[in-house]
């Protein structure tokens, strides 16, 4: 620590550090427009000139650094006079005269303007007026009193350029060139915060422009819509598109992203109890000030419109409409269509199911609902085969399946192996984690290695070999027979490419313990087998690396938000709550959907899951949901399987509920209600509340508060106790557990095959199309419209004779699925590939129950 002085104050700082960021840790406000955070300086807008004693003239705080005995003042009138003058010659090339008039408090947008006719544009019109960083800074810096205008006689550069027109071709982002001060903070964010390099600072000299791509529009260039960019723009240039005009917000809540299990945090703000932007929270030390598009984005999926305001209730028989309900009369109906089923053929007719997009506190209710109020042991989610098959896996290698590894580990890597299909679109921020650890940024150096195991190519290939790894394709349910084979150092059969011998130099070099490495793995959420298969491969690889501290650097992320927090609960047939063992094992989804077909399940109660969506083989799923006496729903939207229901009661989406989500690393993240309830819509735990009380008598439960849930979650369930007494650890807590062994598993090596003349179907988790959006079939689920479309490889489309956005029409055992095809060298030869959650899910009826890649035949209605 050094000690400085600033304006005459003594403060400790860190040694070497940026003197920029030590002024505003210590409250003294720095204009500093070009500065960002952590990031080498550019040192473009030297707005952040300050005085430091014994240094020849004034000095650039942003590229200076801390040294013991600095003495540093920022609030000599010369400094000032030095600081308004270079952001006068900003301001010079921006539409800007509100900004130094000294009138501007007093004018309101069509008022005459003293100095134009009428005031129709500039900060009053603005869409960032009063959250601008310029506009603030030309505040905090006296711009109007001081009358600093150096372009007397109107001489001012912005009006004598033409400026580029906006772009506003895409559904999130605004791009208006005009606002632009060439700070460049967007081209370094996008570069070195994203490694994506989608902007650059185009031309030289004064034409000199921010552009995306080579100068066309954002959506065709490769930004992914992260919104880094926006973040750090600090004027109007770069926005985001659907709250523009309306995000003055009144509040602001912190909550957890719902949409998958990487769990970072943010912040939306509202107005009128509804969301109208939002930006990163900090809570969660792995996301920190990044998400990705579906966690800036998707709570603007639907139009409110489409969102459960009424509880609804259909007495007739299959078919008949559904008619809106109050909640008394909803509650009483459901609990006595229960009852009724229990009086008649016993409590183990009826079966639960939780969810992974419903907090852990619902969950909780939703098992103890069925186990302790009805008396049923049957209790799972839909799409939970999948992450049982990992669970099981890991526990029997290392005794626990709640894993040490904490996924800050990944951006402090040497050596990075990755499994997965494309984890840049299912878990981007892990992605990005990697992505720092192999690219690093020029303050912060890394170079670790990565190995990436995956049939589907995605952004991450650009991470391995160009940066010294191996990217090693696999035909879909091949990965973990190649782990394993690395693991044992065996040759792995069957890759479609890859330098097999380099990937074992990296498994070799990983072996050395003063490397930190980390195994990423992300299971399909869909197919069973491979998913415990490569749970089993993964653990062997990380057990012959790493030994008994194998667990630590074995990161597994499940595809959706809260699958650990579920299975933690006890939203599973085998285990209680804290994952003990179940009193009485219940069945699997699976095993209830046959009962329910054969007549002996007769009732189900389902809370935020959409089996209808998430489970493969749905056409069996909708024969046994229709078969059951009772079906009763708890959903924020009429879902496909809400539609089959006797009884849906109308629940608050995730982002207006208050409880936790645990994510892949069982870190247990806060949501706190930031939506307020629409129309009849009540929160999902008061529904369970009340059915509990009608169905086991009035003072059954007594919750209050959510918290109340959320506290009897601490006391009960093994490893939950981080909470209440440590609220303030939101986010940093983590529910794992230390692993008791390290037991190499058998990994089985059949991978599926096509028959002949057709192709390999698999499905999986895409980037862009919304969960909510998606469980509608709504046709904006994807707004860009990328991932509507079976991707096939250019050599199989030439052989199919199809064009490239031709429809096609899949046809497998199970089904037929007519769909536009997309020719793309993202797939392998051989194999189709369609997005898990396009159109509700309508992939999932050409698989089988076992959610296996199955044959497919594509249709072609019209060869070329
Ligand atoms: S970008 Fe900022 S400074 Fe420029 S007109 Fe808008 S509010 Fe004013
Ligand atoms: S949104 Fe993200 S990827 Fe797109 S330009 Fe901005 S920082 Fe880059
Ligand atoms: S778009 Fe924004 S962040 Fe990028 S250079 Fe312009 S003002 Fe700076
Ligand atoms: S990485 Fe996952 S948790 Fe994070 S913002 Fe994206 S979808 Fe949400
Ligand atoms: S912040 Fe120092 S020059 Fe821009």
């Amino acid at each position: 620590m050094a000690k400085i002085t600033l304006n005459g104050v003594q403060i400790d700082a860190p040694d070497g550090a940026p003197l920029v960021e030590v002024i505003k840790k210590s409250g003294v406000w720095i204009s500093n427009l070009c500065y960002i955070d952590g990031l080498v300086p550019y040192a473009g807008c030297r707005t952040c000139l300050v005085e430091i004693e014994g240094a020849r003239g004034l000095q650039l705080s942003c590229t200076a650094r801390v040294a013991d005995g600095m003495v540093v003042n920022t609030e000599p009138q010369h400094v000032k006079d030095a600081r308004q003058q270079v952001l006068a010659i900003i301001n010079a090339n921006h539409s800007d005269r509100c900004l130094t008039c000294h009138r501007r408090v007093k004018c309101m947008p069509g008022d005459i303007c003293l100095r134009d006719d009428v005031v129709t544009h500039r900060c009053v019109t603005c869409s960032k007026n009063y959250r601008c960083e310029l506009q603030t800074t030309n505040e905090l810096m006296d711009m109007g009193f001081d009358n600093v205008e150096p372009w007397a006689g109107e001489a001012r550069s912005y009006y004598q350029s033409e400026q580029p027109d906006p772009d506003r071709a895409n559904p999130w982002f605004e791009f208006d060139p005009q606002m632009c001060i060439l700070c460049t903070r967007c081209v370094r964010a996008c570069d070195e915060i994203r490694h994506t390099s989608a902007i650059t600072l185009a031309g030289r000299g004064f034409p000199s422009r921010i552009a995306f791509g080579t100068g066309g529009r954002i959506d065709e260039s490769d930004c992914d819509f992260c919104g880094a960019c926006i973040d750090v723009c600090p004027t109007a240039t770069l926005m985001e598109k659907p709250n523009k005009w309306i995000a003055r917000t009144e509040d602001w809540a912190s909550t957890t992203c719902n949409s998958c299990s990487v769990g970072c945090t943010i912040s939306i703000g509202t107005r009128s109890g509804r969301a109208v932007i939002v930006k990163p929270d900090r809570a969660n030390p792995v996301s920190l000030d990044q998400i990705c598009v579906r966690g800036r984005f998707h709570y603007d999926a639907l139009p409110d419109k489409q969102r459960l305001q009424r509880h609804l209730v259909r007495r007739g028989p299959a078919g008949s409409p559904q008619s809106s309900a109050h909640w008394d009369e909803l509650v009483g109906y459901a609990a006595q269509q229960i009852k009724d089923v229990v009086a008649k053929h016993g409590a183990a007719s009826v079966a639960v199911l939780g969810s992974p997009f419903a907090t852990n506190e619902e969950n909780y209710l939703a098992q103890k609902l069925a186990r302790d109020v009805i008396g049923t042991p049957h209790v799972d989610f839909s799409s939970a085969a999948p992450n049982r098959a990992v669970a099981k896996a890991l526990e029997a290698a290392f005794g626990t399946e709640a894993l040490a590894a904490d996924m800050l580990r990944i951006a402090a890597s040497d050596i990075i192996i990755c499994i997965a299909d494309d984890l840049e679109s299912s878990h981007n921020i892990a992605a990005l984690r990697i992505k720092d650890a192999v690219a690093g940024q020029p303050a912060a150096p890394h170079a670790a290695q990565l190995l990436l195991v995956s049939h589907l190519e995605g952004e991450l290939e650009a991470f391995a070999e160009p940066y010294g790894g191996v990217w090693l394709r696999t035909r879909p349910g091949a990965e973990a027979a190649a782990i394993d084979a690395l693991a044992k150092g065996a040759a792995p059969a069957g890759l479609l490419r890859g330098d097999a011998a380099a990937a074992h130099a990296i498994v070799a070099a990983a072996k050395d313990e003063k490397k930190t490495v980390s195994i990423v793995y992300a299971p399909s959420g869909i197919d069973a087998a491979a998913a415990g298969n490569g749970a089993r491969a993964a653990a062997n690889l990380a057990i012959a690396l790493r030994g008994d501290s194998a667990a630590e650097s074995l990161h597994v992320l499940p595809t959706e938000a809260n699958v650990n927090g579920a299975r933690d609960m006890g939203a599973d047939p085998e285990h209680a709550p804290g994952r003990a063992a179940a009193a009485a094992p219940g069945m699997s989804f699976d095993q209830m959907v046959d009962a329910a077909i054969a007549g002996t399940l007769k009732a189900m109660v389902i809370v935020g899951d959409n089996p209808l969506m998430l489970a493969p083989g749905r056409a069996r799923v909708a024969q046994a949901l229709a078969a059951l006496d009772a079906l009763v729903v708890i959903d924020s939207l009429l879902t496909d399987t809400a539609k089959a229901a006797h009884v849906v009661f109308a629940d608050v989406p995730s982002y207006g509920k208050t409880g936790t989500y645990t994510n892949a690393e069982r870190r247990v993240n806060r949501l706190h209600a930031a939506l307020a309830a629409l129309g009849d819509a009540r929160p999902a735990l008061l529904a369970l509340t009340d059915l509990a009380n009608a169905i086991g008598g009035a003072s059954t439960w007594s919750y209050m508060h959510p918290d109340a849930v959320t506290d009897e979650i601490a006391a009960n369930v093994a490893g939950y106790g981080i909470f209440p007494a440590s609220r303030s650890a939101w986010g940093r807590a983590r529910a794992s557990e230390a692993a008791s062994k390290s037991e190499p598993q058998t990994v089985a090596a059949a991978a599926p095959s096509a028959a002949s003349g057709e192709l390999l179907l698999t499905a999986g988790r895409t980037l862009f199309t919304s969960l909510e959006g998606a469980a509608l079939g709504s046709p904006d689920a994807d707004k860009l419209h990328r991932e509507e479309a079976v991707e096939l490889h250019p050599a199989d489309a030439a052989a199919l004779r199809v064009a490239d956005g031709a429809e096609v029409t899949l046809v497998t055992a199970h089904g037929e699925l007519a769909l536009p095809c997309k020719i793309s060298g993202r797939v392998a030869e051989g194999v189709a590939y369609v997005s898990s959650y396009y159109r509700a899910g309508a992939v999932m009826q050409l698989f089988d129950r076992s959610g296996a890649p199955v044959s497919v035949r594509v249709k072609v209605a019209a060869p070329v």
